[in-house]
């Protein structure tokens, strides 16, 4: 070359998501959300749904990727979470969290558990199980897996997606050999995929800023890759800005959050576009990113539990909070109490739609060509 040819960009690697009837994939959403009904409903009407096995025993995942099998015909994924390491100072923070808690265990008449120890969500187990189920698509989140667990997975038929949240993330996730990045934005409902835990305050440039920059560091180190952007994306009209900005398809969480096959407390439902939620958020914003109900950053509406507890939650004893809370969580729960539940939300949370998921890809769908047909109009012409 002779420094004045332009040099054309290698093609984008053709993966699942280049196949997708529709740029639309539902999140993974751990914790009771993501039933095989949901992800069906979404995989069927064009889009990609989503298994979470967070939370969940390897069997559980065997069976609920069977069941989603005999719901739909089209292709779905599953994410799992990637093991971090046990952090030695995390017990004794967990211990004084424990202690601030006890108010709240008064409040909803559970005994806390004591503070366990570190686990990795039986990481391997269901490593085995993706490898003879042969799904189409697995998503990691909270780190990147070691490349030959890359390879092993790939080798039964399976793309692989990385969550990142930095550019670094990205070239790291490329190295390690996946197939297609999850570019999630500080905007997005739920924990923060970031490889190391974050502080709260860690938020970084948001979705559309992130894109580009994530898609110019993996140029960089020599490849492109398709991303999965996520973050915020509520709409038709979000929907075609990150595709703009170089996303092969957009994953919504908070989006079907609302959805009638999601299995979500329907008080969480509720409280996404219910004005009360408003109240305590700083600044007109109410989301925040808090450590309180599981030791690591996510992004929630802000009720009295994360007012309370959020200014004191531990920041890195991730997954020893999560048990610590969970039975205080369930307890508000059964009580109908939305104060003492982890609501998570993304940013555009008051744009959730309650609809069922089937209809909600294709009004997304119909939204995105309205938005990608709307004529520019210089001011002049008015
Ligand atoms: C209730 C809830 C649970 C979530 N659980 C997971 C999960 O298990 N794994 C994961 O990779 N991301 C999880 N996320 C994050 C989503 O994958 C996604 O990044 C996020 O929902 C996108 O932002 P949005 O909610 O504004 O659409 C969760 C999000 C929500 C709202």
């Amino acid at each position: 070359m002779n420094g004045y040819e332009s040099s054309q960009p290698a093609p984008l690697p053709r993966t699942l998501l280049s196949r997708l009837p529709h740029p639309v994939v539902q999140a993974p959403m751990a914790g009771g959300a993501s039933t095989p009904a949901l992800a069906a409903a979404v995989s069927s009407a064009g889009g990609l749904g989503f298994l979470a096995a967070g939370y969940r025993s390897a069997e559980a995942l065997r069976e609920e990727i069977a069941l989603t099998r005999t719901l739909t015909d089209a292709p779905f994924g599953v994410n799992v979470f990637t093991p971090g390491r046990p952090d030695p100072h995390a017990a004794q923070a967990a211990a004084r969290y424990r202690d601030e808690l006890a108010g709240e265990a008064e409040r909803y008449g559970v005994e806390l558990p004591p503070v366990p120890d570190w686990d990795d969500d039986a990481y391997q187990d269901k490593l085995d199980v993706l490898a003879e189920t042969g799904v189409q698509l697995v998503s990691f989140t909270f780190g990147c897996p070691d490349p030959d667990v890359v390879a092993r997975l790939q080798s039964a038929g399976t793309e692989i997606a990385v969550t990142v949240t930095t550019p670094e993330e990205g070239v790291t996730a490329l190295r390690a050999g996946a197939d297609i990045l999850v570019v999630q934005g500080p905007e997005a409902g739920g924990h923060r995929g970031s490889f190391e835990p974050l502080g709260v305050a860690d938020t970084g440039p948001g979705l559309l800023e992130l894109l580009p920059a994530v898609r110019k560091a993996v140029e960089e180190d020599g490849a492109r890759m398709p991303m999965l952007a996520s973050g915020g994306v509520m709409d038709g009209a979000g929907l075609a800005a990150v595709l703009a900005a170089g996303a092969a398809a957009a994953q919504l969480g908070t989006a079907f959050l609302a959805a009638h096959e999601s299995g979500a407390h329907p008080l969480h439902k509720a409280a996404l576009t219910d004005p009360r939620w408003t109240e305590h958020g700083a600044f007109g914003s109410s989301t925040t990113v808090t450590t309180a109900f599981s030791g690591r950053a996510a992004r929630g509406l802000v009720n009295r539990f994360v007012a309370e507890h959020g200014a004191v939650a531990p920041p890195s004893c991730y997954p020893l909070v999560h048990h610590l809370v969970a039975p205080l969580r369930r307890a508000a729960a059964a009580r109908q109490d939305p104060d003492g539940m982890a609501l998570w939300a993304g940013t555009g949370h008051r744009l959730a739609r309650a609809m069922s998921a089937g209809d909600l890809v294709e009004l997304l769908v119909t939204e995105l060509g309205e938005a990608s047909d709307t004529p520019y109009r210089h001011r002049s012409a008015t």
